[in-house]
């Protein structure tokens, strides 16, 4: 295990929710950098009150306790940071070449983007099958015994690693639309040697949080990563949506959409990708 803020690292084999365990602990005071691994989900959360689920020892789950002093309209950068974590790990097992570099310039574009992230922080592969989901969790309230310590975000991941190992492995309804490591890379890959890569990429990328200059470079790294910037997009706010060609990514991380000659900034909503531009 990296010996940096992410070095403790608490393992289950079977529990209902990584995020909702870490919750739990940060309102019992539990400090920055706990991280919680799991095997198995019985009550695997995802966005939009979903669930996720994968079978027991396949893939990667887990969770990490951050404390950032961060504005509240900064707070999804925290997601950002682990997505892009997610993104170095899979590149450094040779998995996936990213375009794009650690502080977000581009490295040419000869460079093929296998896996990137679908904005806001989907990972998915080059045809854009889902690979992996994140959900960011908070608690704004101040707790009584938290010592004052900034408010928590528990932000999960779950990474298809060896499951599904094709695509006859998935639900009807997803198949075409998920994937996992293993299908990537042809081959069984080692859950162990992703966490390790995770957390060590998690450390600096969640230390660009505490600057401005650092998270201008947390969305210029997602602007590098990002499948999303130059494809058709709907997107689908609470009570409304519009259609548009994303464009780019703000120096706060938000998405950029020309719509009908319009630029717009999309802060939060679920984009669907129509189809790419000519
Ligand atoms: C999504 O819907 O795309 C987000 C899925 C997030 C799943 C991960 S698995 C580990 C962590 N614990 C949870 O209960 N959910 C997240």
């Amino acid at each position: 295990m990296p010996q940096n803020r992410f070095a403790e690292v608490r393992r289950f084999e079977s529990i209902d929710s990584t995020n909702r365990y870490l919750l739990d602990e940060a309102r019992a005071g539990a400090a920055e950098g706990v991280v919680a691994v799991a095997d198995h989900q019985t009550a695997g959360r995802g966005r939009l009150g979903r669930s996720w689920e994968a079978p027991p020892g396949a893939n990667l789950l887990l969770s990490v306790l951050l404390r950032p002093a961060l504005d509240p309209a900064d707070r999804h950068l925290a997601t950002t940071a682990v997505a892009l974590a997610a993104v170095d790990a899979i590149g450094a097992l040779g998995i996936g070449s990213v375009q794009g570099t650690r502080d977000g310039r581009e490295s040419g574009p000869s460079t093929p983007r296998a896996v990137g992230i679908k904005w806001p922080n989907d990972l998915v592969d080059g045809s854009g099958r889902k690979l992996a989901g994140v959900l960011a969790e908070t608690d704004l309230l101040p707790v009584a015994g938290s010592g004052g310590l900034p408010a928590p975000i528990v932000v999960g991941i779950g990474i298809n690693v060896n499951w599904p190992a094709g695509d006859a492995d998935l639900p009807p309804e997803l198949r075409g639309l998920a994937v996992s490591l293993r299908m990537l890379a042809g081959a069984p890959v080692d859950r162990e040697a992703l966490l390790d890569g995770l957390l060590a990429a998690l450390d600096p990328r969640t230390a660009e949080l505490g600057t401005p200059a650092g998270r201008q470079r947390l969305s210029r790294g997602l602007a590098a990563a990002c499948t999303t910037i130059g494809t058709r997009v709907r997107v689908d706010l609470t009570d409304s949506s519009f259609e548009g060609t994303a464009t780019g990514i703000s120096p706060e991380g938000h998405l950029i959409v020309t719509s009908d000659g319009d630029t717009k900034t999309v802060v939060a909503g679920d984009v669907v990708h129509l189809r790419p531009t000519a």
